[in-house]
């Protein structure tokens, strides 16, 4: 049986993880996989979550199951992070192994209640959103999205390609901090693009993956929230990978929103592609976000550290945007300072995205996507000198 199996092609984003670790040379700097890195080139324990753990593991009395959506006081913290108040009357839920568990749930849940549909999702998008689409043999389309000249949305074609939507389809938005772009939708644009979604009778899929990395916890939820007042159906896969440090743990959750009457159903097929999958969805990580979220002290604390993050990550945008004026003398690369979250698309070709490893020991996705993370305040003109020899 298994001698029928083809080799998978690799993830194009782990694939480097390996290629970095494998490179002796000295000096070597990551910007491929989207995991946050202090100056010291760490990704930390939050210190929230380390209170968390030390608390659990003196007060937690079983690790029996726990319910087969997670625990509710989960899905409540989540609810209230994500959308603030108002929606718990409409909303069904489930915690899932991370964001990505989230993602595959929710396309087994359009599966399950609309075979047919076609799921919309961003030229380019995060690898994976195709990659589960295809193996889970849905039908997809794509709408534009970055202008590979300004290194911005490309709104015009954008709104062109969604009036094409049928009433049904799926529609796959970045709810902030797009990757692999790190460009996003203003207000006003986040504004038309649901009224027009709304017009087409179109069903919004909201990945979020990166609360609080990008303008603030709050400014980050804004646009989902929005969203989620907007359409009588909505879904929600959201992560606690990056804004909680708790990569390993899989944390995530799908949220569906429906209306008041539908919400028992779709909680028990929520319930039931979950029992299908995996039973129970992993809760270590799960019961740390509660108990921070719960607390008001480690909340606060949280925030801090989070703040703290992304405070970081602006100033590393504003450094690298000031180094590459310097070193290619040219504004081509302000918009590094305007994008938002982990990531940036520098448009730099795949040659050149190839000599960056091989002569300067520079990785990061052959789409040029960088990793702004991966950078501290001495690799950041390193990165510049390098991009300016190979745009030369
Ligand atoms: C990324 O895009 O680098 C992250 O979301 C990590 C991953 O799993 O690809």
């Amino acid at each position: 049986m298994l001698e029928t199996l083809n080799p998978q092609p690799q993830d194009k984003i782990l694939q480097l993880i390996a290629l970095f670790r494998d490179d002796p040379r000295d000096g070597k700097i990551d910007l491929g996989v989207g995991v946050y890195k202090d100056a010291t080139g760490l990704t930390p324990v939050m210190r929230a979550v380390k209170a968390a753990e030390k608390r659990l593991w003196e007060t937690e009395k079983t690790k029996t199951y726990t319910g087969l959506a997670g625990e509710p006081a989960y899905a409540a913290a989540m609810l209230g992070m994500i959308l603030g108040n108002g929606f718990a009357d409409r909303a069904a839920a489930i915690a899932t192994p991370g964001g990505t568990g989230a993602i595959r749930q929710a396309l087994e849940l359009i599966k399950l209640a609309t075979p047919g549909a076609t799921v919309w999702i961003s030229a380019p998008t995060w690898p994976n959103h195709p990659s589960i689409i295809k193996y889970l043999g849905m039908s997809m389309a794509e709408y534009r999205y970055f202008d590979a000249e300004t290194r911005g949305v490309d709104f015009a074609g954008l709104m062109e390609d969604l009036a094409r939507v049928a009433k049904g389809d799926v529609v796959l938005l970045h709810g902030c901090c797009h990757n692999p772009t790190g460009a996003n939708l203003s207000a006003p644009q986040w504004a038309e693009v649901v009224a027009l979604l709304s017009a087409r009778g179109a069903v919004p899929m909201v990945d979020l993956a990166y609360q609080g990395f990008g303008d603030g916890l709050e400014e980050d939820a804004a646009a989902t929230r929005l969203v989620a007042q907007s359409f009588p159906e909505v879904l929600i896969a959201a992560s606690c990978s990056k804004n909680f440090g708790i990569y390993r743990e899989r944390t995530g959750i799908l949220i569906a929103l429906t209306s008041a009457d539908r919400k028992a159903v779709v909680q028990g097929n929520l319930n039931f592609l979950n029992r299908q999958n995996y039973s129970f969805p992993p809760d270590h990580g799960a019961r740390l976000v509660t108990m921070i979220l719960e607390d008001p002290a480690l909340t606060a604390d949280w925030k801090a550290e989070l703040e703290e993050v992304r405070q970081n990550m602006l100033g590393l945008r504003k450094q690298l945007a000031e180094e590459l004026r310097r070193a290619t003398n040219s504004d081509r690369f302000d918009f590094v300072a305007d994008h938002r979250g982990m990531f940036s698309r520098l448009g730099l070709t795949e040659a050149q995205v190839i000599r960056l490893r091989d002569e300067h020991a520079i990785y990061m996705v052959g789409d040029s996507r960088i990793n702004i993370a991966g950078l501290n305040a001495q690799t950041v003109p390193v990165l510049a000198a390098a991009i300016a020899s190979v745009c030369g």
